[in-house]
């Protein structure tokens, strides 16, 4: 009996000891707020150092979680884990669908008094909401909003061979010749899957536009998906390969954007946070660099959001995780965010002064985008379809991309892929 006895108590003990050893440490952090995300290339941190500023002059301290891996699907892997191990992270960065798959479990604190307070729901865009909102509470907030149907062009490049930004995509293939007989690599590109999906993006768009976009990757319509005009998405998707360096398998996202940046390259076809990476190289757009949308796109809006969500602790939110909603929402840190991170702010009311001119034109197109209800979800970011249809599109695009299958084979395919994930 003692002999039992004697390992539960001193079992005891140790919880006691943990407990006290857990409680001191809980008490010492609750000056600090641990910050999932997946922010690690060279502007994307710069940026991140207006929010971690911002919490500061709040009181508390931002703890660094960087999980390398653009597009977040590593963070979203760890983040998985953490919560299962029952230590998820005060906040973290989230995308699209992922914020209600979590609200739904009851994981997220609710930001309702903050966001009346501030008054968030007049600023922020309602198809940026539609995410930012469970069941009509306020559980993420949104720091900025990215567009995914960018071309960045080298300047120099392009003046020596005297081109213009193409405005349909037959051009696109005819200046990419041109600048492949010129020595240089016509497109820059990084062989992720999810750099990938961001092709694909401007290529269902630039095939049908947002119409036939919404049909096919939001309300995944089989008709949209099996259609001549998929096709066309996927011939498009071929051209691009066609364009692109051989090494580029597994190359990360900014250093494609490097590839454009130092004249390797003369285009890469990347959400706006590649223009993060030319401002943190000193590069000034319409003198280094130029900045227009894929063919076929102009005017389009595929938008990508970043937001916030923070965990619930207990029943109560901490108030590290009120100051840290406060400071992404911040009127004036938004402004200085976005224009190191490409972005545009996510509320509608910071002036756009200080902004360059390809940030201009994201906010004047966003606000037509929004006007004409053509604002619509990044696929490849998943801001279109939830995760299951999402990752059986993305293998469907890959294994297109790396392989030699026709176009009519791929709908096929996409069709299927769809059906089953559904
Ligand atoms: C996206 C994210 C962007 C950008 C990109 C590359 O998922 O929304 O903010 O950082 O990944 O890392």
């Amino acid at each position: 009996m003692l002999k039992r006895t004697l390992p539960g108590l001193m079992g005891l003990v140790a919880a006691i000891a943990l407990s006290g050893s857990s409680m001191t440490a809980s008490a010492a952090d609750s000056k600090t707020v641990e910050v999932m995300h997946w922010w690690t290339s060279g502007g994307e941190a710069k940026a991140l150092t207006v929010l971690k500023d911002g919490l500061k002059t709040r009181g508390y301290t931002w703890k660094d979680a960087p999980i390398a891996g653009g597009g977040g699907e590593a963070a979203r892997t760890v983040l998985k884990a953490r919560v299962a191990s029952d230590n998820p992270p005060d906040a973290i960065q989230m995308l699209g669908f992922t914020i209600p798959e979590y609200a739904g479990q009851g994981y997220l604190a609710n930001l309702d008094s903050l966001a009346a307070k501030d008054g968030w729901d007049k600023v922020v865009p309602a198809p940026i909401q539609r995410f930012s909102k469970y069941q009509g509470h306020w559980v993420a907030v949104p720091v900025d909003i990215h567009r995914t149907n960018w071309i960045w062009a080298n300047k120099k490049i392009f003046d020596q061979l005297h081109l213009t930004p193409p405005q349909t995509f037959d051009q696109l293939v005819a200046d990419a010749a041109v600048i492949r007989k010129a020595g240089y690599i016509p497109l820059a590109h990084g062989g992720q899957p999810w750099q990938e999906a961001t092709l694909f993006d401007s290529a269902v768009m630039s095939a049908g536009g947002p119409k036939f976009y919404t049909q096919a990757l939001v309300n995944l319509d089989p008709t949209a998906l099996g259609s001549k005009t998929m096709e066309k998405a996927f011939d498009q998707m071929r051209a691009l390969r066609g364009m692109v360096d051989p090494n580029f398998p597994g190359r990360d996202w900014n250093l494609a954007t490097s590839m454009v940046i130092n004249g390797k390259a003369a285009m890469q076809i990347m959400g706006d946070w590649a223009k993060g990476e030319f401002v943190n190289a000193g590069k000034k757009p319409d003198v280094d660099y130029l900045c227009f949308q894929y063919p076929g796109t102009q005017g389009d809006f595929i938008f990508n959001t970043d937001q916030f969500a923070t965990f619930k602790k207990g029943d109560a939110t901490l108030p590290g995780e009120d100051a840290f909603a406060e400071t992404v929402m911040d009127k004036a840190d938004q402004a200085k965010f976005n224009q190191i991170k490409g972005s545009i702010p996510a509320r509608l009311d910071v002036p756009s002064d200080g902004f360059d001119a390809c940030g201009q034109k994201s906010m004047a197109d966003l606000r037509s985008a929004l006007k004409n209800g053509t604002m619509v979800g990044s696929f490849a970011h998943g801001h279109a379809m939830p995760d299951g249809p999402k990752n059986a599109v993305y293998d469907v695009v890959t294994h297109f991309f790396n392989s030699n299958q026709s176009s009519a084979d791929a709908v096929k395919q996409l069709v299927d892929a769809v059906n089953e994930a559904k």
